[in-house]
């Protein structure tokens, strides 16, 4: 049935900026599901800054952070949540290394090396932990029903 995605684990993915002004949306996501993901919300929205430096608090204070929330305000981007089994490690498996030149280098494959740019323009975002992969979730889709990671589970599946 179509409800099947709701046993299996979920992670946060964003394509950014620089691949949805590329026009290659249809292009990741039909990777995405090549791959096994089921993309089960997909919705194109602008971040300004204060919602961008909300979404990587977490990075305040590094270098190269006004530079990211710059980039992730310049335009827009398409937020999804992807189940898999295993979600959040394929996903991030799939997108390849953060850098884009890395990517190229490392992994060619990867969405990151098809469709990045730079250094800072890289295509795409996934969730890295069960914990960022809920907040990430709840920010962009609030009304989106997650189970609760259970206490002690490593939360692969939720
Ligand atoms: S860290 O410090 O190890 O946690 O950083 P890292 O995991 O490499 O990257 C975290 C996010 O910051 C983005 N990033 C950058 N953006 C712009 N310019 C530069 N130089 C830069 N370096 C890292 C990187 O793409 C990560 O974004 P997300 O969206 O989380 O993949």
């Amino acid at each position: 049935t179509n409800d099947e995605w709701k046993g299996l684990e979920k992670t946060y993915a964003m394509i950014k900026p620089d691949a949805v002004a590329a026009g290659k949306v249809d292009d990741i996501l039909k990777i995405a599901e090549d791959a096994g993901f089921v993309v089960v919300r997909r919705q194109e929205q602008r971040m300004d800054a204060v919602r961008a430096g909300e979404f990587y608090a977490e990075h305040k204070g590094k270098p190269f952070y006004a530079n990211l929330v710059g980039f992730m305000s310049s335009g827009p981007i398409v937020a999804c949540c992807l189940a898999k089994h295993n979600a959040i490690k394929d996903w991030r498996a799939l997108m390849g290394p953060t850098n884009t030149f890395t990517a190229r280098e490392d992994a060619p494959k990867s969405l990151r090396a098809k469709f990045g740019t730079d250094g800072t323009r890289n295509a795409t975002h996934g969730s890295d932990s069960p914990a960022s992969a809920m907040r990430e979730l709840k920010f962009f889709f609030p009304n989106l029903r997650l189970d609760p990671i259970p206490e002690g589970a490593a939360a692969r599946e939720y």
